[in-house]
């Protein structure tokens, strides 16, 4: 296979996808890497119509990464995961509307452009969580009491933020996620909580939960992902979707996740020649009308 990973600055040293790049080339797979912020790119060289069989990205927010992938999918190669769909859970509240239409168990959630505007909320709903519409890795997520101690204007990222009533739960999220069809829960001491021990391990995974994490990777149209899920009192709610995750616990992630990269670009590639081999032979150029 001819892969081209698009590695974020970010991830530069990252095990997750340094090591699975590593791992395709020892399989004998030829990985070429682009490093979207890190160098000068000549658009029309770097992203060709059959120069690979599938691009990969493990998305930073914000990132250069996603218009390049975009850009892949745009002339038509195959992209882990589906670009549109990774678009579709990097804002998280374009996220928790398809997640409400589709009937899933999301905390109901709004969202303003400056902080002050959630003092309309009604107190009822307090506490809330307020985190950034395009945040990562706990950045700026905020646990607000009341009214009265919201974030002061100015003081938050620029851009989108939402809020959501906090869903009492007992401090340890449970991260479930999906390498080519396989589902594995761990949990971990959520953001919130930094009173909760340091507690990072595989557990059991519910009938209910694992049926939760298989309607979102159907919902958001999403192969490699994760799904952060706390447990409150009426069940388990989703608190946020992930394209390509740490997968950190999961049993040989590294192999698992390269594996699943091969599958998904080879099920692509063989869709589009599919495709391709339907469509009526092009009309030789300048023949009889
Ligand atoms: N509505 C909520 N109720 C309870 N806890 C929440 C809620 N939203 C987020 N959290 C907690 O905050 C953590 C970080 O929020 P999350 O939406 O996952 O942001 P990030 O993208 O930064 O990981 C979650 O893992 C969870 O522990
Ligand atoms: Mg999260």
């Amino acid at each position: 296979m001819r892969l081209c990973f698009l590695v974020e600055e970010q991830y530069r040293r990252d095990g997750m996808p340094v090591d699975v790049i590593r791992q395709l080339t020892a399989w004998g797979h030829q990985v070429d890497v682009l490093r979207p912020g890190g160098s000068l790119l000549k658009l029309s060289e770097a992203v060709r119509a059959g120069a690979h069989d599938a691009w990969v990205l493990k998305t930073v927010s914000g990132g250069p990464g996603l218009t390049l992938l975009e850009a892949a999918a745009t002339v038509g190669l195959t992209t882990v995961n589906d670009a549109r769909a990774i678009r579709g859970v990097r804002d998280k509240a374009l996220a928790a509307v398809t997640a409400e239409h589709h009937g899933l168990p999301v905390p109901v959630t709004y969202a303003a452009a400056r902080p002050e505007e959630f003092a309309e909320i009604p107190a009822a709903a307090y506490p809330l969580v307020v985190k950034p519409a395009d945040g990562s890795s706990g950045r700026a997520v905020r646990l607000v009491p009341s009214p009265d101690r919201l974030p002061a204007p100015g003081t938050e990222p620029a851009g989108m933020l939402i809020a959501q009533p906090y869903v009492p739960n007992s401090g340890i999220d449970l991260k479930v996620y999906c390498v080519d069809g396989e589902l594995y829960a761990t949990e971990r001491r959520s953001p919130l909580h930094p009173d909760q021990p340091t507690r990072e391990r595989r557990v059991p995974l519910t009938a209910e939960v694992a049926d939760i994490v298989t309607e979102v990777g159907a919902v958001y149209s999403l192969d490699l992902y994760g799904v952060d899920v706390v447990l409150g009192p009426d069940g388990p709610v989703i608190v946020d979707v992930n394209d390509f995750p740490s997968f950190r616990q999961v049993p040989d992630a590294v192999a698992r996740v390269a594996w699943a990269v091969l599958r998904l670009a080879d099920a692509g590639t063989s869709r589009y020649a599919t495709a391709a081999a339907q469509l009526p032979a092009p009309a030789p150029v300048g023949g009889a009308a």
